[in-house]
């Protein structure tokens, strides 16, 4: 147990330390030996604290691995790492040193903050100037490339791109795709971590099929999705994060003297709010929902992915959304952090991956949700929680909300960078 908050930001700046390969971080050393896109922001924003030049450094790793297309892969693998250490690697993908699906646009955020956390080396350095073409191309690419259902909003085309893999509210739709052959590959993450905190087999084999018919395309955004089998979904989660992301855009926009490019930020996030409000928002759930694009359902289960709209400081249904983050689903204030998942529903397990436990980045992100909504009592709670769940459990991937055990991996990136970054924050304290 870390008594104090300096020993905590000790104990993490060492797990920062430990997980760095010398130009990026890895999420955890056994069971994500590579850098993962957003994994990297969250790092990020931690790193910037300690070593602003590492935290640029990050990020520039990542969006040197930039396709031409604009996308940001999700994974960008480490040569030095062993074949056999994680699964699906390089020889999967055939897509160089590179995965070729996404995740969560969190990068103009973290470049923003990075770039607050010291602006003269930043400047000298021309990070925001190196960077700024780079994340309005990856941003070009989600708005011009994915957008499937033609509202303005990103669809996913694998549950991995949410980032919240096994999300129950992607069992419907992979309900519809044919599971990969299990004899055709050999799952790497059950050696790291208790087999009952992770994904199925049944779903591991239907993550494989998705992801291998999206390589047979080439990746392609116009072939894939016209496939029988695809995944497209217009997820809450993802859409808030671009939206919030432009919204960072605009302020890095400001401070290259760009104030006609800020104001076309500003204006796409707020249109991307408009569409997630007319399309994923239930009024009488109270909440945002998933859209399943190809039958045009919604996929109505409340995951905490619905909960991230909180991030955008214009919307209207905050109060209603509040009033859902607040009640007997997610019961924030009242159990530890955010759950992932419905706490009233026959299937929330609190150890299971994305179907119930906590994770640092949400809670973080809810934080900053709330503290723009004016939620300081809930935020200040939230800030306590996610420093103590981090100290408590030596920095673990996941915990249960109810009990506070640890699960998934430890010594975790983000949830040591994320302690960091909370202890440095003055607001709600
Ligand atoms: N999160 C996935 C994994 O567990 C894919 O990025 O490997």
């Amino acid at each position: 147990m870390l008594e104090t908050s300096s020993a905590l930001r000790a104990a993490a700046a060492r797990v920062l330390e430990d997980n760095w390969l010398g130009s990026s971080t890895v999420p955890s050393r056994g069971l994500y030996p590579h850098q993962w896109s957003w994994d990297s922001a969250f790092i990020a924003l931690g790193l910037r604290h300690l070593a602003p030049e590492r935290a640029r450094r990050e990020l520039v790793t990542l969006f040197n691995a930039q396709w031409r297309d604009g996308r940001v892969p999700h994974i960008l693998f480490n040569p030095d790492t062993p074949a056999e250490a994680y699964f699906p690697g390089p020889g999967f993908w055939r897509a160089g040193r590179t995965s070729g699906l996404i995740q969560p646009p969190v990068h103009a955020r973290a470049v923003w903050a990075v770039h607050q956390a010291d602006p003269v080396g930043s400047d000298t350095d021309t990070f925001l100037a190196t960077l700024y073409p780079k994340l309005k191309a990856w941003h070009r690419y989600l708005l011009a490339h994915r957008d499937f259902g033609g509202h303005g909003l990103v669809s996913i085309v694998h549950p991995w791109e949410s980032g919240m893999d096994n999300s129950p509210a992607w069992d419907e739709p992979l309900s519809r795709v044919t599971p990969a052959d299990p004899g055709q590959f050999t799952r790497r993450d059950l050696e790291h971590g208790a087999p009952a905190d992770r994904p199925t087999d049944d779903e591991y084999c239907r993550y494989v099929r998705l992801a291998a018919g999206y390589r047979d395309s080439d990746y392609s955004d116009v072939h894939w999705p016209t496939e029988r089998e695809g995944f497209t979904v217009e997820d809450p989660g993802f859409n808030a994060l671009l939206a919030d992301a432009e919204l960072a855009l605009a302020e890095i926009a400001v401070a290259l003297g760009l104030p006609a490019a800020a104001a076309g930020h500003r204006e796409s996030a707020a249109r991307m709010a408009k569409a997630m409000t007319e399309r994923l928002w239930d009024t009488r759930a109270g909440f945002f929902f998933p859209l399943d694009v190809r039958t045009g359902k919604a996929c109505r289960e409340y995951t905490c992915g619905g909960l991230l709209p909180l991030l955008l400081p214009d919307l209207a249904v905050a109060p209603a959304l509040l009033s859902t983050a607040t009640g007997p689903r997610f019961r924030l204030g009242q159990v530890l952090a955010v759950p992932s998942y419905d706490l009233t529903s026959p299937s929330f397990d609190p150890a299971k991956y994305w179907r119930g436990p906590a994770w640092a980045n949400v809670g973080w992100l809810v934080r900053e949700g709330l503290l723009r909504h004016g939620e300081d009592a809930l935020a200040h709670q939230l800030r306590l929680d996610l420093l103590n769940l981090a100290r408590w459990t030596d920095f673990a991937e996941y915990v249960d909300p109810l009990s506070a055990a640890g699960h998934g991996a430890r010594s975790f990136g983000w949830t040591a960078a994320l302690a960091i970054d909370l202890l440095a924050d003055e607001r709600a304290r």
